[in-house]
């Protein structure tokens, strides 16, 4: 099937505009023990109707309810959430909403929060552009986007998240003025996030040339940064601002 965007937008029985989505939405087997995490927390950490099936209208969603006047953050492809759960434990006075498709990374957050014991965050077991749609504008503070999908060739760059399709409604609900962090281990990822992301809004502060080697002071690596220093790749950091 082609993956170009040549055709009209599709759209599903929902109402829902057609959003490829590449990645896994499951892997191996879950543990008994993630089974449980998965019935018994979730439901309880949902960030309210994202879903095209519960809120068809779109309604921005009611964060306030949740999080009372916390700033929010965003974490978008969390993963297996262990920096999602260090940034909630290092500022309890935050709100951070992770959106993650893959089911087994949410499970195993879910370990993870239960272990840390953090009150302070919203899952949406899902993808991230769904919950765009459902965030009012200028209504999120900071944003992280971890070692996102590479897609290394050069016919599936247009499925990368520095893409506008992902980008313009990010943008969207950041206001004006909040830090948007990438990090990556693909040189030419760097290379289209920074082509990309001023395109839709944001400043990249760079303080010198080597800016980019260093890690946020409260920087945890996760999974796929070891993964990548293991392979021998070097970790980049890039720091934007919404204009
Ligand atoms: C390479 S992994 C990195 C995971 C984690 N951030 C880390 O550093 O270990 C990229 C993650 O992004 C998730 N992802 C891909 N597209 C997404 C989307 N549209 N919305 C939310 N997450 C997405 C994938 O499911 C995957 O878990």
């Amino acid at each position: 099937m082609s993956d170009d965007a040549s055709h009209p937008p599709k759209t599903a029985p929902s109402g829902a505009p057609w959003r490829n989505f590449y990645g896994r939405r499951k892997g191996k087997g879950l543990r008994p023990s993630q089974e449980a995490y998965l019935e018994e927390d979730l439901a309880a950490l949902s960030p309210g109707p994202v879903s095209w099936e519960a809120n068809p209208e779109r309604r921005p969603l009611d964060l306030a309810s949740r999080f009372g006047d916390r700033e929010i953050w965003l974490e978008i492809g969390f993963g297996g959430g262990e920096h999602m759960v260090h940034q909630a434990a290092t500022y309890p006075e935050i709100g951070i909403i992770g959106a993650e498709p893959y089911i087994n990374g949410v499970a195993m957050l879910l370990g993870k929060i239960r272990a840390a014991g953090v009150e302070n965050l919203a899952v949406h077991p899902g993808d991230a552009r769904d919950l765009f749609d459902v965030l009012a504008p200028g209504s999120v503070a900071k944003a992280f986007l971890l070692y996102p999908d590479p897609w290394p060739k050069k016919r599936h760059h247009r499925r990368r998240f520095v893409t506008p399709e992902h980008l313009e409604p990010l943008a969207r609900v950041l206001r004006p003025g909040a830090e948007f962090r990438i990090a990556t281990d693909i040189p030419d990822y760097v290379r289209q996030a920074l082509e990309e992301v001023p395109r839709a809004g944001f400043d990249w502060l760079a303080e010198g040339p080597e800016d980019w080697r260093r890690p946020w002071g409260d920087w945890i690596s996760t999974r796929y940064e070891q993964k990548a220093l293991r392979e021998g790749r070097t970790p980049h950091y890039l720091t934007f601002r919404r204009r």
